[in-house]
């Protein structure tokens, strides 16, 4: 595996491969690698002959700053991981090589609603900021295909939107959530869970599946309402259970009026913040 901290040498060696026909596939992480992300790059390297990950916690999408200063950070074991996974290039930049001062990033883009709801009203300013290191890492990288998964749900469907708007050629592929035995959603912040929380924390996935037993049965607010009841009477602490069409993101009024309903959480445990989701309908 090649291991690239710098932009250029990063994007000669890029561009190379693509003079001689490769197709490029561009997994972005903020690295503590779990086999979500794992399953992001085996997609890559199954549809691509040059799988390119990145490894760059962006301090613009964190909105609380002792978020980002406790974001677990393990490099060593990522690079065992990717090792071992046969991921081929590895783009593990700082923060001015991302942000150069001499750079205007700030990105003029409207998400319409998209931003709005969810994670949009709980962490002011962080889809600005994913959108805008996506977009620099895409412009650096130019990769053929960008690998996302279903976890952030509201994540993918912004920068699909962002590719659509800048009429960006990388098509994006959207892989599946990768769970724990018991449920629990893969994700880096796991490992800051107490043994006690973590115990907790399938609750999270089965409020997601009870709500969709009830679909055939209920009205969309008022399984909002029960999830909401059931995760707080567990122990945890929801923000928001949002039944919303899965490509506006708008709430729900009526299952029947759309062929896609999915239905997103952010729950805390304690201090920690995770977020899931499951697609409650889809035709
Ligand atoms: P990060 O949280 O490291 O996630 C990197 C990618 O892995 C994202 O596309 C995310 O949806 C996917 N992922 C995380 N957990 C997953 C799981 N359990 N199953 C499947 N895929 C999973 O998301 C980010 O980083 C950042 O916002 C980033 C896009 C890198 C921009 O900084």
């Amino acid at each position: 595996m090649l291991l690239f901290k710098q932009v250029l040498p990063f994007q000669k060696h890029i561009s190379k491969l693509k003079k001689e026909g490769k197709k490029i596939g561009f997994v972005p992480t903020m690295g503590a690698l779990h086999q979500g992300h794992v399953s992001l790059i085996r997609q890559s390297l199954k549809d691509t002959d040059c799988t390119v990950s990145s490894i760059f916690v962006n301090p613009t999408q964190f909105n609380d700053p002792s978020d980002l200063q406790k974001y677990p950070r393990t490099p060593e074991k990522d690079l065992a991981e990717l090792l071992n996974t046969g991921n081929q290039v590895l783009f593990m930049p700082d923060v001015t090589e991302v942000y150069p001062p001499s750079k205007k990033l700030k990105l003029d883009l409207d998400f319409g609603y998209l931003d709005q709801p969810m994670e949009g009203a709980h962490r002011p300013g962080h889809f600005a900021g994913v959108a805008q290191v996506v977009k620099r890492l895409i412009e650096i990288v130019k990769p053929h295909y960008l690998y996302m998964g279903q976890k952030d749900f509201q994540q993918f469907t912004i920068i699909q939107h962002m590719l659509n708007e800048l009429k960006s050629p990388v098509k994006l592929i959207v892989c599946p959530i990768i769970r724990e035995s018991d449920g629990l959603a893969m994700s880096s912040r796991n490992v800051l869970l107490t043994p006690q929380q973590r115990s907790l924390a399938p609750a999270i996935h089965q409020a997601l599946q009870d709500a969709k037993m009830k679909i055939h049965a209920q009205f969309p607010r008022q399984i909002e309402a029960e999830a909401l009841s059931q995760l707080s009477a567990q122990g945890l602490q929801p923000e928001y259970f949002s039944i919303v069409e899965g490509r506006t993101l708008r709430p729900v009024e009526l299952f029947e009026e759309t062929d896609f309903a999915v239905a997103c959480t952010a729950v805390k445990i304690g201090n920690v913040r995770l977020i899931d989701n499951m697609i409650l309908k889809e035709e």
